[in-house]
């Protein structure tokens, strides 16, 4: 391997999705607000930073991740392990469709999770059913695509000046909860209310330029 290689190799292994998000982690930290008896589901929850977060917060109650993917759900499991927190679980299965516990929860967050699902309407049911009567949902989404440079750029740097168009239907779409008045219409027919919003404008970090400065 040469030296360019061995390094942009070495670039590549640093990289990860939870320092890409810092700046928005701290904002759904913040909005959260999970408290010392809180107990927590984190949909979609990835390698599970958000849940190994809520388990140090709910000292005395819980968290639980869930995520469709089991490689992720593996390495979530090894990090709490060698964290060494022991309120925290997580469960690989289809947070549409799982069947929690009723009105186990006093906390569902996600941090981009529940974009993805076939049925949202459904989805944000089954996890409205696992709240007790005055839980708080809290997720953080992405606003629509075009005001989304990260995607922007990249459609504009692989495809000239236009980029290359979203193509409707082109797989799992991140925009999906980008529509406000889509998103209450869909938490309303979910049975949530006092469905309120927050304007979050932050930077993504992919990485170093290269070469070096
Ligand atoms: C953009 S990633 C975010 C992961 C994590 N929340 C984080 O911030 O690191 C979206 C995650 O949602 C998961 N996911 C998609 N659909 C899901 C579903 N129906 N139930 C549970 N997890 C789902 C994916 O497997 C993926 O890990």
């Amino acid at each position: 391997m040469t030296e360019r290689a061995r390094s942009e190799t070495a670039n590549f292994s640093r990289y990860d999705y939870d320092a890409e998000l810092r700046l928005y982690h701290e904002v759904l930290r913040r909005a959260c607000d999970v408290r010392r008896d809180d107990h927590v589901v984190d949909i979609g929850c990835g390698t599970g930073q958000t849940t190994r977060d809520a388990a140090r917060a709910a000292q005395a109650g819980s968290a639980l991740g869930v995520d469709t993917s089991a490689p992720a759900i593996g390495r979530a499991r090894r990090l709490a392990g060698a964290q060494g927190l022991r309120n925290v679980g997580f469960a690989h299965a289809d947070a549409q469709a799982y069947r929690f516990a009723r009105a186990r929860f006093t906390v569902a967050i996600s941090r981009f999770g529940t974009m993805f699902f076939a049925d949202p309407v459904a989805a944000f049911g089954n996890i409205g059913r696992a709240l007790r009567p005055a839980g708080r949902l809290v997720m953080m989404v992405w606003q629509a695509r075009e005001r989304n440079e990260w995607d922007v750029a990249i459609r504009r740097s692989l495809g000239g000046s236009g980029g290359p168009a979203a193509v409707a239907g082109e797989g799992p779409d991140p925009f999906s909860l980008a529509d406000p008045p889509t998103v209450s219409g869909i938490l309303t027919a979910a049975g949530f209310v006092g469905v309120t919003f927050t304007d979050v404008q932050e930077p993504v970090h992919y990485g170093p330029d290269w070469p070096p400065g």
